[in-house]
């Protein structure tokens, strides 16, 4: 049928979410091209990237936005927004601060997205264990409390990135 056209059955649009230099842009690149950039410069603006997955066996396209975690460099923020039903909320599990700074970015998503937009807190750079500044313990309690998905990830060695958009993208499926 028309909707089978070109397989694209399913797009589904997913918001990556949280303070400058967490990782976003770097998970987004490992997850869509397996790519990973040590010196990557902070995103001005809103970039996307769409990803095809299979679930069940059935092909789905996530379209993934990526925006500044700088409000200096961010975009429109309603129309960042817009249509998502899916975020990733991300801190750097190496930093504190970008960790008491998840309120806050859930409160903005609350804002601008109804409930029903599939939501993970997910503790980036999972890779710097040696200087790790928040406990696995601590992420999980507060995405329990706030009833999110939990994961730890690092775009550096890939760890569960995949895994990360995945579980995502079939709680929308
Ligand atoms: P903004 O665009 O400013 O919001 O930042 P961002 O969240 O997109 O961060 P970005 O992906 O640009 O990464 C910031 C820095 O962290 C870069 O130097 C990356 O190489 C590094 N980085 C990203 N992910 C990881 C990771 O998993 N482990 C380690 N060790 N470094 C990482
Ligand atoms: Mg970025």
């Amino acid at each position: 049928d028309d909707q089978e056209a070109g397989g694209e059955e399913y797009l589904f649009k997913v918001v990556l979410i949280g303070d400058s230099a967490v990782g976003k842009s770097n998970l987004l690149s490992r997850f869509a091209r397996n790519e990973f950039d040590q010196h990557s410069k902070a995103t001005i603006g809103v970039e996307f990237q769409t990803q095809a997955v299979e679930i069940d066996g059935k092909e789905i396209k996530a379209q993934i936005w990526d925006t500044a975690g700088q409000e200096r460099f961010r975009a429109v923020t309603s129309a960042y927004y817009r249509g998502a039903v899916g975020a990733l909320i991300v801190y750097d599990i190496s930093r504190k601060t970008t960790f008491e700074s998840v309120k806050r970015w859930i409160d903005e998503l609350t804002t601008h997205c109804d409930t029903t937009v599939a939501r993970m807190l997910v503790g980036n750079k999972c890779d710097l264990e040696n200087i790790r500044d928040v406990s696995v313990e601590e992420g999980k309690e507060f995405a329990e409390q706030e009833g999110l998905f939990f994961m730890e990830t690092s775009a550096l060695d890939s760890t569960n990135v995949q895994t990360a958009f995945e579980i995502v993208i079939r709680e929308i499926y």
